[in-house]
């Protein structure tokens, strides 16, 4: 077997999946961490799912090329809904936005069941799932920075324990990303973000009022 090649994302991820008998990898499209965490032994068995026939035919020809396919079931359907309760120790969802990785979570409640690891790099709105996972008894145990395409993304690593937070805005945007390294380049880009979405908030006085908060704290501690 020869494991693919990743890119960072994708090995910031591969690298924060415990060893487990079963991972799942939710929206595997090209199915290189399914191959990955199958060549590499991390999972003894791997699902790679998709919502697409397209993306999950290539990730066949990923694990055939891989010479891993006996150790890849793949599955069509739509986010977790293809896995039995605690069917994987190990769930990534990666590439897919916030709104949609929280969608698929609430859609399978077993992802609560002890122990189940989720490891989740959001496409887009980070801090949306941050709060999320928070206000929902979920505890980010690690979070590492890639930079990929000139964007920063936070790779989580996320399990439930049932203490349920009320994060403060300033964690929900910047989580647990600021003893690592590429911490200034990602509070960076997150102020950046900020201050485009505050330009939209002038008919929405209270929004504004929480972002002008935010963005005076930051800059005073940046
Ligand atoms: C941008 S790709 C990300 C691929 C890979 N996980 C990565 O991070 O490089 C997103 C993939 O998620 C799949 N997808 C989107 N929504 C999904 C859903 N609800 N359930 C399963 N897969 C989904 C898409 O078909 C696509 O293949």
């Amino acid at each position: 077997m020869i494991a693919p090649k990743l890119d960072q994302r994708l090995q910031a991820a591969a690298d924060l999946v415990r060893p487990c008998d079963t991972a799942a990898d939710i929206g595997c499209d090209h199915g290189k961490l399914s191959a990955y965490l199958a060549c590499t032994g991390r999972a003894r068995r791997v699902i790679a799912a998709d919502l697409r026939p397209g993306p999950l035919s290539t990730a066949r020809k990923t694990c055939e090329e891989a010479g891993c396919l006996e150790k890849v079931e793949l599955r069509l359907g739509d986010g977790l809904s293809v896995l039995a309760p605690g069917e994987a120790q190990a769930v990534v969802i990666a590439g897919v936005s916030a709104q949609t990785t929280i969608e698929m979570l609430t859609a399978a409640p077993w992802v609560r069941n002890e122990g189940t690891q989720l490891v989740l790099i959001p496409a887009t709105k980070a801090p949306v799932l941050r709060r999320w996972l928070w206000e929902n008894g979920f505890l980010l145990n690690a979070e590492r920075l890639v930079c990929a395409a000139h964007r920063w993304y936070a790779v989580m690593d996320a399990v439930y324990t049932g203490t349920v937070r009320q994060p403060t805005d300033a964690e929900c945007l910047l989580g647990l990303t600021q003893e690592q390294p590429g911490a200034a380049e990602y509070r960076a880009q997150q102020v950046s973000r900020l201050k485009k979405f505050r330009r939209g908030l002038d008919q929405d006085p209270e929004a504004a009022r929480r972002a002008d908060a935010l963005l005076r704290q930051l800059e005073g501690e940046g």
